[in-house]
């Protein structure tokens, strides 16, 4: 039996949808073994969640590198050194990272194999706080639904190439917090289809 694609986790908090994937390389509805979690943040929940599931967990802090006089370039250099030198893997998967990764970064992974989940449709609410820009476009008429998606990624922030999207109604009954249950529900399925699909088509 040949061995499962390996796969490196970025977060920087909770990590609900690191439990997704997680679970479903258990159940076997994800074909791959999760290799290491990185974490820019050292109180993230989700490295809790790692080590629970017997996975190994790297930190990386940015205020180290500024405190010491270097650069947020020289961060993303050792960052993706490491990522790429120790583990190898053959995806990377952002999963709630909170840190934008810069072309040097980008550049010790050549075969493209890094891929994010987005709390929003290609296009539109790039960058941070998605579902509140989503709920409050949504209330001054401009939009009649939003949705989530899993893409490559590549120096322009959440543009590169789509893998899966999926469109996710909104009601005029909910709530910012129901419409961030709604989303976070569906993310949970589509990060683990979309990491699937990847690996797929290796
Ligand atoms: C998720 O909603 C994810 O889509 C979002 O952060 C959350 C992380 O939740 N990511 C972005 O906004 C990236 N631009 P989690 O820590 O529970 O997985």
């Amino acid at each position: 039996m040949s061995s499962l694609p390996t796969i490196a986790v970025l977060i920087s908090g909770s990590g609900s949808n690191l439990q997704a994937l997680i679970d479903a390389t258990q159940t076997g509805k994800l074909r791959a073994k999760i290799i290491v979690v990185c974490s820019n943040r050292k109180a993230a929940y989700g490295l809790e969640r790692a080590a629970k599931a017997g996975i190994p967990t790297r930190t990386f802090s940015l205020k180290q590198f500024k405190d010491q006089g270097k650069t947020r370039v020289d961060f993303d250099v050792y960052m993706a050194k490491t990522i790429q030198e120790e583990y190898n893997p053959d995806l990377i998967v952002l999963a709630g990272f909170m840190h934008i990764v810069s072309p040097e970064f980008l550049s010790f992974f050549p075969r493209q194999n890094i891929i994010n989940l987005h709390p929003a449709l290609p296009g539109q609410f790039d960058g941070a706080h998605a579902i509140e820009r989503a709920y409050e476009a949504y209330k001054q008429g401009k939009i009649q639904h939003t949705g989530v998606m899993v893409h490559k990624v590549i120096a322009d922030v959440d543009r590169g190439q789509v893998i899966l999207e999926r469109p996710i109604p909104i009601e005029d009954k909910d709530t910012l917090e129901d419409l961030e249950n709604r989303i976070h529900s569906i993310e949970h399925e589509i990060i683990v289809e979309g990491a699937q699909k990847f690996l797929d088509e290796l």
